[in-house]
């Protein structure tokens, strides 16, 4: 991940991702949605847009409460999030005591003007969450896709905010992405599916292979729900700060298409043709970070090992998040060995994210790839010219296998077996 502008002195808390760190990203948002919509019969994907109606924002709420209290000192004038300091009295920039002005509300919504004209009518905002954009296409989606209670909708993409105090790496940027569940149900039956989602999302952090000491469910007080909500956990992480935020589980009540119904004038309310009833559906949503958990399988799989008296990296990451899957690497760069280098690669290639690497000892080549979190890598030595066998590496065991060439695919996807 690179600081983004960086040439120009970079931006404040927006970020690039390279490309091993784009591989991450997209292995992160297909195991969610490989858990969330692939494997299950009972949740549909969506993809709208980040750009909506003005009155979107307005029916949601977020226009006129989309808030953080804001306070800014006057010595200073360093601002802060007032929830998000011990002391209220304290400036921790400057030091100095007393010198807060009055808090305000400042909204977080990332405002923009359509067209040429920068008028009050051309306001558009660019989206906060993409939760709305589910609620507001619920109706083209049910009837589209026929739909009957309970289903879900899932959408991943950027949100955008006005974050008072971003930072933290990419704990908290103003521009992030988002994987969103809304999950309809009868009333009578949030609390069931409240409870299912809980324990489903906090087990999709386990079989990434999140330490199971560093996450942990955290239920909200009554004070700390958002005006739509009935319940809300976290799932947290143990950030180096502490236990912070990775995603948040909602009974959200029918809060939202009530609202749009209200607004639009469109009736959301589902027929039950059985009971011959009309009543609006509650929601569940589990909203997580792609980019924020990212953050989190990165230091939860780093380690740090001593090896033969060195300091091995090694990046635990599970065999779905890992950016390269198999190194094939040459012992040498003579040209025989680089041959068939070249040859194993591209009948590895069908299968999984394969990386070459030719240059310098064999020893820094492997702690590059332990460092990276690559699961396998393949080395092609002379012996291999003459036995048509390679050495198979394990990341973490660091254990080789002898392998015949033609059987090395059965005998990765043997290794990987249920683990992609
Ligand atoms: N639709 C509900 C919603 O958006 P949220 O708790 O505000 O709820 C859900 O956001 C998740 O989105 C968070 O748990 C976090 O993973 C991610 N997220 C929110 N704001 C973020 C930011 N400024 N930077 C990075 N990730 C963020």
């Amino acid at each position: 991940m690179f600081p983004a502008s960086e040439i120009y002195g970079g931006l404040r808390s927006s970020w690039d991702y390279g490309p091993l760190g784009a591989e991450l990203l997209r292995n992160i948002r297909e195991a969610w949605w490989s858990a969330i919509v692939r494997d299950r019969d009972d949740v549909v994907g969506l993809d709208s847009s980040i750009i909506q109606s003005r009155q979107v924002w307005a029916a949601s709420g977020h226009e006129a409460s989309f808030t953080d209290p804001l306070v800014e000192c006057t010595n200073c004038h360093h601002r802060f999030r007032i929830d998000k300091i011990d002391d209220p009295d304290l400036c921790t920039n400057c030091g100095k005591r007393g010198m807060f002005t009055e808090q305000r509300d400042f909204n977080l919504l990332l405002k923009t003007f359509l067209g040429p004209v920068e008028e009050d009518t051309a306001v558009a905002y660019l989206r906060p969450e993409t939760a709305q954009g589910i609620f507001i296409n619920y109706e083209n989606v049910r009837r589209s896709s026929r739909l009957r209670l309970p289903f879900g909708i899932a959408q991943i993409g950027k949100s955008f905010r006005n974050e008072i105090t971003p930072g933290q790496f990419v704990f908290r940027t103003r521009e992030f992405e988002q994987m969103e569940m809304e999950y309809f149900c009868r009333p009578e039956e949030a609390e069931k599916w409240y409870e299912h989602w809980l324990e489903a999302r906090m087990q999709w952090y386990l079989d990434l292979g999140m330490h199971p000491s560093g996450v942990r469910l955290r239920a909200h007080e009554p004070s700390e729900l958002a005006h739509y909500a009935l319940a809300t956990s976290d799932v947290e992480y143990l950030f180096p700060w502490g236990w912070d935020e990775l995603e948040g589980i909602a009974n959200r009540t029918d809060f939202d298409l009530r609202a749009h119904s209200e607004a639009s004038g469109e009736d959301l309310r589902y027929y039950d043709q059985k009971a011959d009833e009309r009543f609006f559906p509650f929601v569940i949503e589990p909203a997580a970070g792609v980019t924020r958990s990212a953050f989190a399988f990165l230091i939860d799989g780093y380690e740090e090992e001593e090896v033969r008296g060195s300091t091995r990296v090694v990046l635990k990451l599970h065999p779905k998040l890992a950016p390269v899957k198999v190194a094939v690497l040459p012992l040498s760069r003579k040209q025989d060995l680089v041959g068939v280098t070249e040859q194993v690669a591209n009948e590895l290639r069908p299968y999984w994210a394969i990386e070459i690497d030719i240059t310098q000892s064999i020893g820094r080549r492997y702690r590059r790839q332990d460092e990276i979190g690559t699961p396998y890598c393949v080395t092609i030595d002379f012996e291999t010219l003459e036995d048509q066998a390679v050495a198979v590496r394990d990341r973490d065991t660091m254990a080789q296998d002898r392998i015949p060439v033609e059987s090395l695919v059965a005998h990765l996807t043997d290794k990987f077996g249920a683990s992609l």
